[in-house]
């Protein structure tokens, strides 16, 4: 595996990839790795001939008052995982190499944000968006892997692949979760002990609607109302929202009909966790 820090040579070798006819599959993260970002690794590794890892904390998707400066980062550690996981190539640039100068431009996502968490993160897509264009260019994939643990930065992804034009396949890979429940995630290690426990109740309040739902239940604000009452009985996390709608449209719905995602976000003490279900109906 070879750590790249130059935006100007992972364009070069991405050119030559391509040059000579090979698949290059991208798997971009902030590091940090664990099981999910390792499934998406494991997936491009199987799908093409050249797999590069990006790792940069995108300072432009963090708001003023979020976890950028404690985001938990351990590059040493992360070169070890990427390189069990037969990654070619780890682009790891800084932020002084993506963003040299003040951006005259920006992507900005219309469609799709004004719900969930990009109705609570204002920007917080349109930072995502334009950093994954700075890297689709700079490393051309064949194929991008995103996990469904963030739904709707899959449904933001997929209307910039179709509406940039960028011939990439985007390929979603479900939620990866610990033994008892939780979704992996890197911000878990920032949960208080007791936070750590009570977090559970995210997936355990999750299934219980779903349990509804195929028990008859075809009311999203009962449904609503019964994941609000598990999880504020469970924790003492304050809940960000709870949602239900039409997948990967993100619109209201009356009646639960197609693909629909439950998704909901809780704050703890120094994280805010976020898990979803998508379900055919
Ligand atoms: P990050 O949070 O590091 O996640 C990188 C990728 O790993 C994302 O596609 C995310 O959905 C996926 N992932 C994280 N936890 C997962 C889990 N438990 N199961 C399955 N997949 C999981 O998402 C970002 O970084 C950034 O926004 C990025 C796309 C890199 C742009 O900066």
């Amino acid at each position: 595996m070879k750590v790249i820090t130059s935006i100007r040579e992972i364009q070069s070798i991405a050119k030559q990839t391509k040059a000579a006819s090979l698949s290059i599959g991208f798997v971009p993260t902030m590091g940090f790795l664990h099981e999910g970002h390792l499934t998406l690794l494991k997936k491009a590794r199987q799908e093409n001939d050249i797999v590069i890892l990006s790792i940069f904390v995108n300072p432009l998707q963090f708001g003023p008052t979020e976890d950028f400066s404690t985001y938990p980062r351990d590059f040493g550690r992360d070169c070890a995982l990427a390189e069990c996981e037969k990654v070619d190539y780890l682009f790891h640039p800084s932020a002084a190499e993506m963003y040299p100068v003040d951006p005259s431009l920006k992507v900005v996502v219309q469609d799709r944000t004004d719900v969930l968490c990009g109705k609570s993160r204002p920007g917080h897509f349109d930072g995502v968006a334009t950093v994954l264009t700075k890297l689709f260019n700079m490393v051309i994939p064949t194929r991008a892997y995103f996990g469904l643990k963030d739904a709707q930065q899959v449904a933001v992804v997929e209307g910039l692949i179709s509406d940039f034009n960028f011939p990439i396949e985007l390929v979603p890979v479900d939620i990866v979760r610990e033994e008892d429940g939780l979704a992996k995630s890197s911000r878990n290690i920032n949960l208080l002990p007791e936070e750590r426990n009570q977090a559970t109740v995210l997936y355990r309040s999750l299934n219980a609607a779903r349990e509804t739902i195929e028990k008859g239940e075809q009311n999203p604000k009962k449904i609503i109302s019964l994941i609000k009452e598990i999880i504020s009985s469970e924790t003492n996390g304050q809940i960000d929202y709870v949602e239900i709608l039409t997948y990967p449209e993100l619109k209201p719905l009356v009646n639960l009909e197609n693909t629909i995602i439950i998704a909901l976000a809780v704050k703890f003490t120094k994280v805010r966790l976020i898990d979803n279900l998508i379900l055919e109906i």
